[in-house]
C-alpha cells in the first residue's frame, strides 16, 4: 500500500498507508488528517482541498482544465498545487503539504 505523508501547516507529520486508487483527499479524511476541509465532498466545486505535492507528483494524472480553473481560487498557489480530491493515488508514495489556508478568502468578497 502506498505511504502518504501529510505535513500540516503547523509542522505535524502524519504518514499513513492509503489504499491505492483513493484520492489524496479521501486518504486524509478517512484518517482524520486536519487541514483539508473538502467542502464539496470531492465534486471539484470548492478548492478547499488544495494541497502541495512535494514528492511523487509525476505519479499523478495531469490536472484537467476544470481543476486548473478551480485552483485559481486557491490560496498560495504554487507550481505543485493540486486539488487533492482529483489526485488519485497511483501505487506510489507521496509527500503532501497542506497549506495554512486552502482557498483565497479575499476573492470571495468580490
Ligand atoms: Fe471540493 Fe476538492 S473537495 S474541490
Amino acid at each position: 500500500m502506498p505511504k502518504i505523508t501529510y505535513n500540516t501547516h503547523d509542522n505535524q507529520t502524519h504518514t499513513i498507508d492509503v489504499q491505492n486508487g483513493l484520492t489524496v483527499m479521501e486518504g486524509a479524511i478517512q484518517n482524520d488528517i486536519p487541514g483539508i476541509d473538502a467542502d464539496c465532498g470531492g465534486g471539484m466545486a470548492c478548492a478547499t482541498c488544495h494541497v502541495y505535492v512535494v514528492e511523487g507528483i509525476d505519479s499523478l494524472t495531469e490536472p484537467t482544465e476544470d481543476e486548473d480553473d478551480y485552483l485559481d481560487k486557491a490560496w498560495g498557489l504554487k507550481s505543485n498545487s493540486r486539488l487533492s480530491c482529483q489526485a488519485i493515488i497511483n501505487d506510489k508514495d507521496l509527500i503532501i503539504e497542506i497549506p495554512k489556508y486552502t482557498i483565497n478568502h479575499a476573492s470571495e468578497n468580490h
